[in-house]
């Protein structure tokens, strides 16, 4: 299977653009999961102090990643890898927001992932009413600035968050991760990303598995003898997002990752934009607090 390729943040760091979402994955599960999709080729995990898995994200990386941090390991579930070839994503939950609160939760969950650094750090959801986003984002600077982070970001900024941030901010978030699928394509959000440097992630990219029953995909998956998961996950490498769908069996996860092999021609494009209907999965963010 082709490896996903890898995307530059606006500070130079890479990113695979497909990577391995760990929403609603039991701690007990994540472990194993993750040793799947590492010894699947993922090479980015998307956790979150709030799914409460970080500790099982830990035990695959520990068993992946050799403890001299050359390469080594053995076993399908132990791919030899070292600490940087896996892009590690957390998140800093809303009742933690706030300057010193912030610097506190990152180190529970360095604690918790057993690491030293992660890849980056995100504000999960800018939870406007209670007006600590920017404070909350100077914290996540200073752990830049420390090198405790190799990029930080955004989850879930809508146009007005975006500037009200970027009044104050010293670093140009590297990400804004929103929920984005065919039914929910975030026009103005991906033009207002592109035009200020930040990569779009796309969170759900699945639609949480709804989308994959639109007509539209499915005709394309026929057409291409590849599955409606498959069809969905190409067009968000074609538009350039990150994606990080969340599976649960190997089958699904193998699945995921394997879209490097095939294209969506112009007109599959055009169809798959005709299917916006602003419908979301999630929360709309105004309604996170
Ligand atoms: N920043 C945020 O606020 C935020 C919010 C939500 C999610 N996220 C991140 O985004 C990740 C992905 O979003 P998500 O988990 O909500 O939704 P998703 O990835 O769009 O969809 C996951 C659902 O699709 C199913 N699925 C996966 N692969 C499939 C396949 N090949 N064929 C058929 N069904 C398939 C899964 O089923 P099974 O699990 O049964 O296999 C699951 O029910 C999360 O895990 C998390 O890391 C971030």
């Amino acid at each position: 299977m082709k490896p996903s390729p890898r995307l530059s943040l606006n500070n130079g760091v890479l990113i695979d653009q497909l990577g391995f979402g760990l929403y609603k994955v039991p701690v007990t599960d994540a472990s194993s999961l993750v040793s799947i999709a590492l010894g699947s080729g993922y090479r980015h995990c998307d956790t979150a102090a709030m799914y409460g898995n970080e500790v099982g994200v830990a035990r695959a990386l520990g068993a992946a990643v050799d403890s001299d941090g050359g390469s080594g390991g053995s076993g399908e579930s132990s791919p030899g890898l070292r600490r940087e070839d896996v892009f590690v994503t957390t998140k800093v939950w809303n009742d933690d927001q706030g300057y010193d609160k912030t610097l506190q939760a990152f180190d529970a969950s360095m604690v918790n992932l057993g690491l030293d650094y992660v890849d980056m750090y995100l504000i999960h959801w800018p939870c406007a009413r209670r007006g600590l986003f920017t404070e909350t984002y100077r914290a996540l600077e200073t752990l830049y600035r420390e090198g405790k982070v190799r990029a930080i970001g955004v989850c879930n900024f809508q146009p007005a968050h975006l500037d009200r941030l970027l009044d104050s901010a010293e670093v140009v978030p590297a990400v804004n991760q929103i929920e984005l699928h065919p039914w929910l394509q975030q026009a103005e959000l991906r033009e207002k990303h592109s035009a200020l440097g930040i990569l779009t992630e796309a969170w759900s990219p699945l639609g949480r598995g709804q989308v994959l029953a639109d007509p539209v995909v499915v005709a394309l998956a026929a057409e291409h003898g590849r599955t409606p998961a498959q069809i969905v996950l190409r067009w968000h490498v074609q538009l350039g997002n990150i994606a990080i769908p969340k599976a649960s069996s190997e089958a699904r996860i193998r699945e995921n990752l394997d879209v490097f092999g095939f294209s969506l021609s112009e007109r599959d494009m055009a169809a798959l934009a005709e299917l916006e209907r602003g419908q979301r999965t999630g929360s709309h963010p105004d309604n996170v607090n």
